[in-house]
């Protein structure tokens, strides 16, 4: 990942540098309206490095030493009140299923928010044009714990390319292509995996899946 991520930001800065060189002349020359759109196309791009500085900026490896016992439930809560201010913005319906006992664990709470959050924000993108807009998120315990993220959008369109870093359908400024990628590598982390698939009454299904922490292990914290 880290190759193509360099790629994406010189690729912008040798651009920006150009730009700004033409501005320079631009204005020598007495056309400070053409420099101004090279001012807007400089702006733009500085945009787009602050997005993908933004998405790594949740991936700085903290190592499993920093792990410890996170109830996800309490991982769900804190990325849907997290949120709240996209979500009340549009009449989308939520619905949470978690259960009543704590479904341990064991990780990196924050890192674990921001692939919740990364998911939301995904099917909150998802279902702008839906009639009905509706998310469902649902925590299941067993052997593995399992965090699914369900919405009645239109579906994933390339199920190959998903995870790959930069593969976006969305506008620019509107996404850059990282949040998947950088999710599922979290997850690795943590020793789940993170799998996608379309629903067959429509929408997309994400779903985080990570080992049970033991109850006794927990108990003894
Ligand atoms: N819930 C979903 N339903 C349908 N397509 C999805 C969904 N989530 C992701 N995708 C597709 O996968 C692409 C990649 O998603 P990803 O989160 O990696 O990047 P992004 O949302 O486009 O940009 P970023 O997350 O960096 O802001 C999206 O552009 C979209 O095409
Ligand atoms: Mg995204």
């Amino acid at each position: 990942m880290s190759a193509a991520v360099s790629h994406e930001l010189n690729q912008p800065l040798a651009a920006m540098k150009t730009y700004l060189a033409g501005a320079r002349l631009l204005l020598q020359r007495d056309r400070p309206e053409e420099a101004l759109s090279s001012f807007q196309r400089i702006d733009d791009l500085l945009e787009r490095m602050g997005a993908i500085t933004r998405q790594l900026k949740s991936y700085a490896r903290k190592g499993s030493e920093a792990f410890e016992p996170v109830d996800t439930r309490a991982a769900v809560s804190t990325a849907l009140a997290l949120m709240e201010p996209q979500l009340k913005t549009r009449a989308v319906n939520i619905i949470r299923t978690l259960p009543n006992e704590p479904v341990m664990i064991m990780g990196d709470r924050l890192r674990l928010e921001q692939v919740i959050i990364n998911l939301l924000r995904n099917a909150l993108d998802a279902t702008k044009m839906a009639a009905n807009p509706t998310i469902e998120i649902l925590l299941v315990a067993g052997d593995t714990v399992s965090i699914q993220i369900r919405d009645n959008g239109d579906g994933i369109e390339n199920l190959d390319e998903l995870f790959e870093p930069f593969y976006t359908t969305k506008q620019p400024g509107d996404g850059v292509g990282l949040g998947l990628a950088i999710s599922s590598g979290i997850v690795n982390d943590l020793g789940g995996r993170l799998t996608a698939r379309n629903a067959v009454d429509g929408g997309a299904i994400f779903e985080v899946q990570l080992p049970t922490l033991e109850q006794d292990v927990a108990a003894a914290e």
